[in-house]
């Protein structure tokens, strides 16, 4: 009879807070990206906060509860965050959350193994129920959560019989110094209805996506409202920083099948996967998807083996030069570059690759243009001039690629909001591109 994996590795197995009592103040630990994230560790290390001082926490997006960012933690806990969303914001602007600006996403692996400030002592992570020969897949977040496992010193596993199997890279338990068997939901995102901008803006994105073509899309409303519109093309592949729920009904209408791809032909490559709870049932061994770590997934160079790779992501303004802002706003860090750049280089670095940038052409109810003559003060570049290709607004597709500095102006003139483009040209003069 076939032995229980929970027998054979008895002697490594224990609850949540045995496993933490093995850190001491000083200690850093990195938690694993995304559902990657185990929250019964997480629960179990607040439990003890108060016996702990100045324990360093490593994080990206960090989507749980979070309460451990909270002012009620200081002296007890600080973060190094890899990306600002909506629960980290505030935690940076008071000083309780240091920043990882200045990093493309494929590097972070390094940065951790590298940065004495960070290089951790513990990786949390979060894995699925491993197979007869002991390997466990990191499922819906392999991303930054192998490359944890493999830099920390210890790793402390929650395995969780609702992380998905899936092909990809594997961890195997001997690996691994600790492991807690618990059952927790993985965190999931739901979808949002699509309006009549974002609508239009996917059908002009849609346009430019070809047959054959490699994709890589984002989470979100529009990433959603641009794969319904992908329903009529041919042949079409995933190379992704994240897989997503509209992919999987891509691949169940048959027209993503990975067949034209040039490297992993036949599967879709991930770092990561974000959706419902029946999207993660069938990823599980389910054999056109794989998770990959972020360092091969995001490399721009693996990106640009793929033919015709094309990546749509959103940002925040561009510039009249075509420098385009995706993570500042008021001259404060507002979210991260994830693998936007990672992904912009990687399709320009692919035969027939195209990469295209989104946003509405205006925000605040049309009180401010997103199409700007220079940035404000303390606003990064995100995308620079040399980098970007397509921009696209709800007005229409601006082709910057090969352009020189009028033709640029010129071409995001015309997807402004019709309201600002005497404005914008009349900066455009002043600042010489027109
Ligand atoms: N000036 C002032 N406010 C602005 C603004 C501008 N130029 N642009 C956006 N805003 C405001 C919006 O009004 C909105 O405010 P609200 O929350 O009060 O409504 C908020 O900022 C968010 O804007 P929105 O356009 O809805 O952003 P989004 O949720 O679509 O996210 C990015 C856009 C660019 C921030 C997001 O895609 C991102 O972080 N990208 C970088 C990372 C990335 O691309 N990852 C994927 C790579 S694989």
């Amino acid at each position: 009879m076939m032995m229980n994996w929970q027998e054979k590795y008895r002697d490594k197995i224990y609850t949540a807070e045995e496993a933490v009592s093995h850190i001491r103040s000083g200690d850093k630990i990195i938690f694993g990206d995304w559902a990657g994230e185990p929250p019964v560790l997480i629960e179990a290390l607040m439990a003890k906060a108060n016996t702990l001082k100045n324990v360093e926490i490593i994080h990206g997006m960090s989507p749980g509860p979070n309460t451990h960012i909270d002012k009620a933690y200081e002296g007890h806990f600080h973060h190094t965050s890899l990306f600002l969303g909506e629960k980290t914001r505030s935690a940076y602007r008071e000083g309780r959350v240091d920043f990882l600006g200045g990093s493309n996403f494929h590097e972070w692996p390094k940065i951790f193994a590298r940065n004495p400030d960070i290089n951790p002592h513990w990786a949390f992570i979060q894995l699925s129920p491993p197979d007869e020969a002991g390997d466990c897949s990191f499922g819906i977040s392999c991303c930054f959560t192998e490359p944890a496992a493999r830099t920390a010193a210890q790793v402390i596993a929650q395995i969780n019989p609702n992380m998905p199997y899936m092909g990809g890279e594997k961890i195997n338990l001997d690996a691994v110094d600790y492991l807690v068997p618990a059952e927790t939901p993985l965190y999931s995102i739901g979808r949002l209805d699509i309006d009549k901008k974002t609508q239009t803006i996917a059908d002009y994105v849609a346009d430019l996506v070809e047959d054959g073509a490699t994709i890589q899309l984002g989470i979100g409303t529009l990433p959603d409202a641009i794969a319904r519109n992908l329903m009529s093309k041919h042949h079409l592949g995933v190379h992704s920083e994240t897989l997503t729920e509209a992919m999987m009904e891509l691949v169940e209408a048959g027209v993503i099948d990975n067949s034209m791809k040039t490297v992993n032909r036949g599967v879709c490559i991930g770092a990561q996967a974000a959706g419902s709870k029946k999207f993660y049932r069938y990823l599980d061994h389910h054999a056109m998807f794989a998770t990959m770590p972020v360092d091969y997934v995001n490399d721009p160079f693996e990106i640009g083996k793929n033919y015709k790779q094309t990546s749509i992501n959103g940002c925040i303004e561009v510039d009249l030069k075509g420098q385009a802002n995706s993570e500042s706003i008021g001259g404060i860090q507002y979210s991260g570059v994830g693998g936007q750049l990672d992904h912009v280089r990687g399709a320009r670095l692919s035969e027939g690759g195209k990469s295209i940038l989104t946003l509405n052409a205006t925000a605040k109810d049309d009180t401010i243009s997103k199409i700007v003559p220079f940035f404000e003060a303390g606003n990064v570049t995100t995308v620079s001039r040399y980098d970007i290709e397509y921009v696209v607004t709800e007005y229409g597709v601006a082709d910057l690629k090969y352009k020189n500095e009028r033709q640029r102006a010129e071409a995001l003139i015309a997807i402004a909001h019709p309201k600002f483009r005497d404005q914008l040209r009349f900066q455009g003069k002043k600042i010489g591109v027109l």
